[in-house]
């Protein structure tokens, strides 16, 4: 309570100046250039041959049969929809959907997921360290910083190889403490395209259940990478072996139902009481941040799966966007040697090898917009641009 004589207080002019999602800034600056020819590599969204993001047709065609046929918008509660996360159970978590120690809810999209894991880990145990790879997706540490826990970095990728620090990545590890969460990308590393193979993963596990961590997988690309299970073989395996797990879930990219903010939270326990008393917090957590998730997206989702028509296409409409990935990495490893390595990666992002002023060249010279850290998107760009793309991206080199 202020009084007489409290020093003045704080006003939101007082507030200081907030530095700019990079990424967004970059999108911003892509947005205002008025030269037609640019390519915008930089934009985390898939696009198709002709440029486009179209909406899914199985998604418009959920979402007209969501139009015509849903009586209601009453409150659904902090779970948001129960039948979403049930049939999304046996996509995620395969030969443990039926395992009772796991519950799951929906969640504005994958960020929501990870704050509301984060958040979980915060309240049972606050002096949980997070190690986070370098490079990394840079909404992660923000993420685990907000709910006022620490991170510790661990090396994951050598830019120059294009390959993983393997070695470097499990000593970093193998320094955690029993509780440290290990936070690891699922499939499709963003930003890196490595993700580790499956002798890796279980290497991981191994130091991770010897070392007491807590795994917290984030998997926001399932089905951009080799397959929808092949791509949940690292989820799966921490399954297999820890007791307590922390799966942050996102729709948003292979519904490409982006804004519609589509994912969800699952936490496993030792025992289903556990796991009850843990989501007990997990409501509450989401009761205080947004009460319940956005509805829309999750039910045009829920609407694809539960329709066995509509879940084969939705498959194949899947199965067209990992293709596309495929075929336009295979396209620009084949253009250099130096470039070889993107065909060897997964999902939408690889990194470039491009120091920031060839980076920053590429944009003034050429109209081609990609993060400073050479973070592009494979299928930032439509068919027509792919030849001027590599052949600036090689000349860059060059210079
Ligand atoms: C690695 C990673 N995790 C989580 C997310 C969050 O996805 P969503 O848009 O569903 O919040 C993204 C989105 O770009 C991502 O790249």
């Amino acid at each position: 309570m202020l009084t007489e004589t409290s020093s003045k207080a704080r006003g939101l002019a007082d507030l200081p100046p907030v530095v700019n999602d990079s990424l967004l800034a970059l999108i911003a600056m892509c947005d205002a250039d008025p030269r037609p020819e640019k390519i915008d590599v930089g934009v985390g969204v898939f696009r198709d041959g002709a440029g486009n993001t179209p909406i899914l047709k199985v998604i418009k065609g959920a979402e007209q049969r969501l139009v015509d046929t849903q009586k209601t918008k009453a409150y659904l509660g902090s779970a948001g929809d129960k039948r979403f996360a049930e049939l999304l159970r046996p996509i995620l978590l395969g030969h443990h959907a039926d395992d009772e120690r796991i519950a799951g809810l929906q969640t504005p999209g994958g960020c929501g997921a990870l704050r509301l894991g984060f958040e979980l880990i915060a309240t049972a145990n606050p002096k949980a360290r997070v190690f986070i790879g370098t490079p990394t997706w840079p909404n992660h540490p923000p993420i685990v910083r907000a709910v006022g826990l620490t991170t510790v970095e661990y090396p994951y990728y050598e830019r120059g190889q294009g390959a993983i620090r393997f070695e470097d990545m499990l000593d970093a590890l193998r320094s955690g403490e029993p509780g440290d969460v290990a936070l690891l990308h699922g499939c499709c590393h963003n930003p890196t395209g490595a993700d580790l193979d499956e002798a890796q993963w279980r290497q991981v596990r191994d130091v991770v259940v010897e070392r007491g961590l807590f795994p917290l997988i984030d998997i926001a690309y399932q089905g951009f990478g080799r397959g929808l299970d092949e791509d949940a073989y690292g989820v799966r395996l921490m399954l297999d072996s820890c007791d307590e797990v922390i799966v942050a879930q996102s729709c948003d990219k292979n519904f490409s139902v982006y804004r519609d903010r589509v994912g969800s939270l699952w936490v496993k326990t030792g025992s289903r009481d556990a796991t009850a008393t843990a989501m007990g917090h997990v409501f509450q957590r989401a009761r205080e941040m947004w009460s319940m998730p956005p509805d829309h997206g999750a039910a045009a989702v829920h609407i694809v799966l539960e329709d066995a028509d509509l879940r084969e296409r939705w498959l194949a409409e899947l199965a067209g966007m990992r293709d596309r990935i495929n075929s336009v990495r295979q396209r620009i490893a084949a253009a250099d040697p130096r470039l070889a390595f993107i065909g060897r990666q997964f999902g939408m992002f690889s990194m470039l090898p491009l120091s920031k002023e060839q980076v920053l060249k590429l944009r003034e010279e050429q109209a081609i917009y990609m993060a400073d850290s050479g973070r592009f998107n494979v299928v930032g760009m439509g068919d027509a641009q792919i030849d001027r793309f590599i052949a600036a991206v090689v000349g860059a080199m060059d210079s």
